[in-house]
């Protein structure tokens, strides 16, 4: 059992053990009586004259003779670019720390129903090799969920824009800070084809009910009374994958089941990861009490100290991040690609304009031009018109130029139906907007991975549409 650590039980002793195991593993010897006399008198604020004092060495050996080493050779173990000094080393001791309980909290969540202390985990949870930047988004998911009781959000963006791993790491910090704010963690992660009575049976499986329960409403309500009753924070990740187009009863099952997880006497906590709004799965506008966050790349200096780390170095990084949208996946596959073929010259690659698509990002495009995918027939039309246009002229397509050419397209083109297409091309992050010189008008442009995957069309699904079975074997292949 994972026992989990408080952040104000951290002692300096359970520092000491942490620090001094990396301490051996990077440089093959122990941590001296004399340096631990250092570190325990900096993490307690103390200058080297009440160190001295207390500990019976000498002050001019422990300033001039243990100390300078010490931060030089703590730097390289522990700085991770930063320069480890007697001021800075309690916050840097506390990151260790942090990043050590996450590690071991990772493996135990690897077996299926583990506890962290008295919180049951149920699922695995991704495993994070690397994680960089979104402290905003992470501090401000915290609060909701701790301070105002928030009892549903929903975390969408594209494919690879790391929603998952954005769920992960909320779970770990909450898990860090009180690992007895819940009874259940459950993550949930959502296979292609699955229907939300799927979800619901599964779920109210882990309570040990519902075993010969058919109807939805009734499994609904054994929901409700375990989400009521117990503490959980639950995960349902990847949930674009439950949209089918057309159901209308379908829609109806998915507003009792968001009227179900977001009551208000809930001590508990759903997170949904999608691709697509969730308000696109529900009949009714009726208004959920859902906090939504729709996940951008990430911020420059993130995606710049991701790239630092792969080695690509140089103002470069810079249009490299603009061009892939701080999408990290798309990142991490394109300086691959980088060093691989161009000995990590960004300048080098640029020569050969061309674009890298990373699996994921392809997925999600798939999915989206599939058949049956997410697009309707009017929104693949007007993906491929800006696409092609884009293609011959970079500028922005103003919103007039589009309508116009959907009028000699199509027989009929009602304008507000266009605009209401162009808002969820915009909300699912395939389209984007700016306002041109005018400031008038708005025109739209595509990132260019989306250009790249319209134009060459990998699979055939963008010009013409594809067998069911063709993208099934496709998503279990990817
Ligand atoms: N903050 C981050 N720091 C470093 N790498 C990241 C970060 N976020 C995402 N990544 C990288 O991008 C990959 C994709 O992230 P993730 O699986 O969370 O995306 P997603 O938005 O859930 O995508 P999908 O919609 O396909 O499920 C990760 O495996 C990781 O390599
Ligand atoms: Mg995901």
């Amino acid at each position: 059992m994972n026992q989990g650590i408080k952040l104000d039980s951290i002692t300096i002793e359970l520092v000491l053990e942490i620090l001094g195991e990396q301490v051996l593993k990077v440089t093959g010897k122990e941590l001296t009586e004399a340096e631990k006399v250092v570190i325990r008198g900096a993490w307690d604020g103390k200058d080297y004259s009440e160190i001295a004092h207390t500990s019976g060495h000498g002050m001019y050996y422990l300033q001039q003779k243990v100390g300078p080493p010490l931060w030089t050779m703590l730097s390289t173990v522990v700085g991770n670019g930063v320069k480890v000094k007697k001021a800075n080393l309690r916050d840097i001791l506390l990151k260790v720390v942090k990043k050590d309980y996450f590690k071991k909290l990772e493996v135990t969540c690897q077996d299926n129903d583990s506890l962290v202390g008295r919180t049951k985990i149920h699922g695995e949870l991704p495993e994070i090799e690397h994680f960089y930047g979104r402290d905003e988004e992470i501090n401000s998911l915290k609060n909701q969920i701790k301070l105002f009781k928030q009892r549903c959000i929903s975390i969408t963006g594209v494919g690879g824009i790391g929603k998952s791993l954005l769920a992960v790491k909320i779970v770990e910090e909450i898990l860090f800070e009180n690992q007895d704010l819940y009874d259940y963690v459950i993550w949930k992660k959502i296979e292609r084809f699955s229907t939300i009575h799927d979800v619901v049976t599964e779920l109210i499986k882990i309570f040990n009910l519902g075993e010969n329960e058919n109807n939805f409403k009734v499994k609904l309500s054994l929901l409700f009374k375990e989400l009521a009753f117990r503490r959980c924070l639950l995960i349902l990740d990847g949930f674009e994958n439950l949209l089918q187009t057309g159901l209308v009863e379908r829609k109806i099952e998915f507003d009792n089941f968001f009227d179900t997880i977001t009551k208000e006497q809930y001590l508990s906590c759903t997170i949904i990861t999608s691709q697509v709004p969730l308000k696109e799965f529900v009949y009714t506008t009726i208004n959920l009490p859902i906090l939504h966050l729709k996940l951008q790349g990430l911020e420059l200096n993130a995606a710049i100290e991701m790239l630092h780390e792969k080695g690509l170095k140089g103002e470069e990084c810079k249009e490299l991040i603009e061009t892939y949208r701080g999408n990290p996946s798309e990142l991490e596959v394109v300086a691959n690609k980088i060093n691989r073929y161009f000995g990590g010259s960004i300048q080098k690659f640029f020569e050969y304009k061309t674009t890298v698509m990373g699996s994921q990002f392809q997925l999600m495009l798939h999915l989206q031009f599939g058949n049956p995918g997410f697009l309707s027939q009017l929104q693949r039309q007007i993906l491929i018109y800006l696409a092609e246009q884009i293609a011959e002229d970079p500028t922005p397509v103003p919103f007039s130029m589009l309508i116009k050419y959907l009028k000699e397209q199509l027989k009929e083109v009602s304008v507000s139906k266009v605009m209401t297409e162009m808002e969820i091309l915009e909300q699912r992050s395939l389209v984007e907007t700016s306002n041109g010189i005018s400031k008038q008008e708005i025109s739209y442009g595509l990132q260019p991975v989306v250009k790249k995957y319209i134009l060459i069309d990998p699979l055939g699904l963008v010009y013409k549409t594809c067998k069911r079975t063709q993208l099934t074997n496709y998503v279990e292949a990817g």
